[in-house]
């Protein structure tokens, strides 16, 4: 009697875990992940160093099936607020953006935010009140690259130099923090002083006419030593100092920032004396980031690159294996 009740209640109880689960598979199946929509918003293309920073974001996101939407501004921080609207309104899941220029993007950042976008910053740095308005900054430390080149120089000359500056595009994080770490290292030498300072815009043709125009002004005895605070604008440095007849890298010491392949090719000729890296092959770690943000994870705020400095009896060697 007792037997043929409990019998009947394990198969109650089985036709009622039955019911209960009828029409739903024994597991669930695992939820497949989309593949993520990401923004790019780039500067422009005035260097070799941004050139290889854009192939280096496209060629990770196409190996990791990512759908990237490539934005180039030409160097204007209005067409780069446009193109972060237009990512908000295509609901992409995060934004990448290498800015322009420090200042004026609490407000686009604030949108990305209202509109939960994290927003991964390569290479340039932002000047906002709230650090919540972006995930995280992917970059190398401009000031201790100034500050390397200006260590070199000040060794290279015996502390003793008439320098000018080819500075990088005015607002831009990398020409004031190169400036800043510079003038810090030769702070250190009263016979190194910078005789003329301008804007070349991290280009090749205008530091060109920026070194032509210091040596007008200087004279051949004016200038010892430039300070480029990118190769593409050494190049082009180069090429106004042979023009006037002297020989770069011998008559002008010259060391410039990047440490891209055209750089050691200028020293492997004699004509640059030294180049401090600045690594643009930044796709891996931003979609690295990109990926973690999307997923809620809490990112530090700085993911700071390591460089180093290279000088001409290290070119030949080092070039073999440059991958930009
Ligand atoms: O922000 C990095 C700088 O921008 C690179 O040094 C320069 O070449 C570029 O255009």
């Amino acid at each position: 009697m007792r037997s043929s009740l409990l019998m009947s209640m394990v198969a109650a109880a089985g036709a009622f875990v039955a019911t209960c689960f009828a029409g739903q598979p024994a597991t669930p199946e695992p939820v497949k992940a989309r593949p993520l929509v990401v923004g790019f918003s780039q500067v422009g293309a005035e260097s070799a160093w941004r050139t290889a920073e854009t192939k280096s974001i496209k060629d990770e996101a196409a190996k990791r099936g990512v759908t990237l939407r490539f934005s180039d501004a030409q160097g204007r921080q209005a067409a780069q607020v446009n193109a972060l609207r237009s990512f908000i309104t295509q609901k992409v899941d995060a934004i990448i953006l290498a800015p322009v220029v420090e200042t004026g993007w609490e407000p686009v950042l604030r949108e990305a935010k209202q509109a939960k976008i994290p927003v991964i910053l390569v290479d340039r740095g932002v000047k906002v009140g709230d650090e919540s308005l972006y995930a995280t900054l992917i970059a190398s430390d401009f000031v201790e690259e100034g500050r390397m080149a200006g260590e070199w120089l000040a060794q290279k000359t015996g502390g003793k130099a008439k320098i000018v500056e080819l500075q990088g595009t005015t607002g831009a994080a990398p020409a004031i923090d190169r400036q800043k770490g510079f003038a810090e290292a030769i702070s250190k030498h009263p016979e190194m002083k910078i005789v003329r300072s301008q804007d070349g815009r991290f280009e090749r043709a205008k530091g060109k006419e920026v070194m032509q125009s210091f040596l007008k002004a200087l004279g051949k005895d004016g200038i010892t030593a430039v300070y480029a605070h990118n190769d593409d604008m050494a190049l082009g440095a180069i090429q106004a100092i042979e023009e006037a007849g002297l020989k770069p890298g011998q008559d002008i010491v010259i060391i410039s920032i990047d440490a891209v392949k055209g750089a050691f090719e200028a020293m492997i000729d004699g004509k640059l004396n030294a180049t401090v890296e600045c690594n643009p092959l930044l796709g891996p770690a931003a979609f690295d980031a990109a990926e973690k943000a999307v997923k809620g994870e809490t990112l530090p705020k700085f993911i700071k690159q390591q460089d180093r400095l290279f000088e001409q009896h290290e070119a030949a060697e080092a070039i073999k294996t440059r991958e930009y």
